[in-house]
C-alpha cells in the first residue's frame, strides 16, 4: 500500500476555509454582515422577513416583494395531515428538537418540488421550510403537553406567530418587534455547524430537506445550538448574582465547559452579545425579573479575567427567551426557527455552484498487517 504525504490538518477544521459564500461574514473582531449590511443597523429594525428574504434573494425586498413574501409563508404554514399525526404518536417528553427534526424529513415527501434542486425550486421550498419549522415546533409542542394545534392566522408575521401557535394569545407590538430582533440576529452565521453539515449534505446533490434534516440534528448539540437550553439550566441553578463567582469558580476548577462562552471564531466579542444583553435588560425592566442580567455580568466578568473567554449570543437569549415566557427546552427550537432562513440559503448557494465536500482524514490508526484469515467457528 503507497504512502502519501501528510496534507495540511487543523483539528475541528479552525481555521480552514472550507468553501466561498456571498451570504453571510462573521468578523472576528465582533462583526456580523449579511449580503452586506451591518446586522447592528439592520437588527432591531428589519423584520425577520425582509431579513430572510434579503439571504434567500440576495437583496433586500421592494413593498411589493415583501408583502408577497410575507402572504407566501403565511399561506404554507399549516402542516400536512400525516405529519401532524405523527407528531401525535412521539412518545410524551420527546425533545422539540428531535419532533422537529423527525417533522422535516416526513415533510419531504408532501413536496411536489421534492426531486429539483434548481434555484427556483430551492426557493419555493425554502418558504415551505420557513413557515413549517414554526409549525412543527409549536404544534409539536402543544401536542406533546396534551393540546391542540391552533387554526393558522395568516396575517401574523413569522415573530408573532410563534407567541400564537405556542400560547394562543396574539402577542403585543413590542414582543413581535422584540422576536424580530432576536431571530435577524439567529437568522444566519456562515459556516456554523449546523449550516456545514447542510452544505455538506446538499453537495452529495441531496436535496434541501434532506440538508435541512441534517441541520437540525446538528444544531441540538449543546457545543452549538443547545447551549442556549444549557445556559438557562446554569442560570436557574446559580439563581442570584451574588453566587455567581462561586459557582463559576467552582466548574472552572473542575474544568467544566461553562455554556453560553467562548466561540470559534469571535475572540474578542460575539457580535450579537450587545443587542441581545440590551433587550435582556429591557425585558428584566418589563417583566420585574432584573436578576438574569447581573448573574450574566458577573459570570462574564469572572469567565474574562480566568479564562479570557467572552459571552456568545446564548448567554443572553436563555433569559431572554425565559422572560418572554418560552420554557427553556424551546430554546433550540427557536434558534432553527430563524436560522432555517440561513440554512436554506446556503443550500441553495450550494446547489447554484456545486462541488462535492469531501475532505481527507489523518489516519493515526495501526500500520498495514496480514490478514490472518477468516475466523474459525467450532
Ligand atoms: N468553558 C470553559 N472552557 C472553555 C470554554 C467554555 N465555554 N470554551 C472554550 N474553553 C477553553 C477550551 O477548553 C480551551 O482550553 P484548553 O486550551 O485548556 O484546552 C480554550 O478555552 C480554547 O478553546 P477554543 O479552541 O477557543 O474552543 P473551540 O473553538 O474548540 O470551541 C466552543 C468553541 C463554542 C465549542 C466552546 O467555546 C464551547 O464549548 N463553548 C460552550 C458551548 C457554547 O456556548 N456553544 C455556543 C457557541 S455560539
Amino acid at each position: 500500500m503507497s504512502t502519501e504525504t501528510k496534507p495540511e490538518y487543523s483539528p475541528g477544521l479552525a481555521g480552514v476555509i472550507a468553501g466561498e459564500t456571498q451570504i453571510c461574514w462573521v468578523d472576528p473582531n465582533a462583526g456580523l454582515m449579511y449580503r452586506g449590511y451591518d446586522i447592528h443597523e439592520m437588527g432591531d429594525k428589519a423584520t425577520f422577513e425582509e431579513v430572510a428574504y434579503l439571504l434567500l434573494n440576495g437583496e433586500l425586498p421592494n413593498a411589493k416583494q415583501f408583502a408577497e413574501f410575507k402572504e407566501q409563508i403565511a399561506a404554507q404554514r399549516e402542516l400536512p395531515g400525516p405529519v401532524v399525526q405523527m407528531l401525535r404518536l412521539l412518545p410524551r417528553g420527546t425533545h422539540p428538537m428531535d419532533m422537529l427534526r423527525t417533522g422535516v424529513s416526513m415533510l419531504s415527501a408532501f413536496d411536489k418540488d421534492i426531486g429539483d434542486n434548481s434555484h427556483d425550486a430551492n426557493i419555493r421550498k425554502s418558504i415551505r421550510l420557513i413557515a413549517r419549522v414554526t409549525s412543527l415546533i409549536a404544534d409539536g409542542w402543544r401536542i406533546s403537553h396534551g393540546q391542540e394545534p391552533l387554526p393558522e392566522k395568516t396575517e401574523l408575521s413569522q415573530a408573532a406567530d410563534i407567541f400564537y401557535k405556542l400560547n394562543g394569545k396574539v402577542p403585543e407590538a413590542w414582543q413581535t418587534r422584540m422576536m424580530d430582533t432576536i431571530y435577524n440576529l439567529y437568522a444566519d452565521h456562515e459556516f456554523n455547524a449546523s449550516t456545514f453539515a447542510a452544505r455538506v449534505t446538499a453537495s452529495t446533490l441531496a436535496g434541501i430537506y434532506a440538508a435541512v434534516t441534517s441541520a437540525v440534528g446538528t444544531l441540538k448539540g449543546p457545543l452549538h445550538g443547545g447551549a442556549n437550553e444549557e445556559s438557562m439550566k446554569m442560570l436557574e441553578e446559580i439563581e442570584t448574582p451574588d453566587r455567581a463567582e462561586a459557582w463559576l469558580m467552582k466548574h472552572l476548577a473542575a474544568k467544566s465547559k461553562i455554556m453560553g462562552f467562548g466561540h470559534r471564531v469571535y475572540k474578542k466579542g460575539d457580535s450579537r452579545v450587545p443587542i441581545m444583553r440590551e433587550i435582556a435588560r429591557d425585558l428584566g425592566k418589563r417583566t420585574g425579573k432584573e436578576n438574569w442580567v447581573p448573574i450574566c455580568e458577573k459570570l462574564e466578568e469572572v469567565m474574562e479575567r480566568e479564562k479570557g473567554l467572552c459571552a456568545n449570543v446564548d448567554l443572553y437569549a436563555a433569559p431572554v427567551y425565559w422572560m418572554l415566557g418560552f420554557e427553556p427546552e424551546l430554546n433550540t427550537p427557536l434558534f432553527a426557527a430563524s436560522r432555517v432562513a440561513g440554512w436554506c440559503a446556503h443550500v441553495t448557494e450550494q446547489h447554484d455552484h456545486n462541488r462535492l465536500i469531501r475532505p481527507r482524514s489523518l489516519y493515526t490508526g495501526p500500520k498495514l498487517r496480514k490478514y490472518p484469515g477468516p475466523v474459525k467457528t467450532a
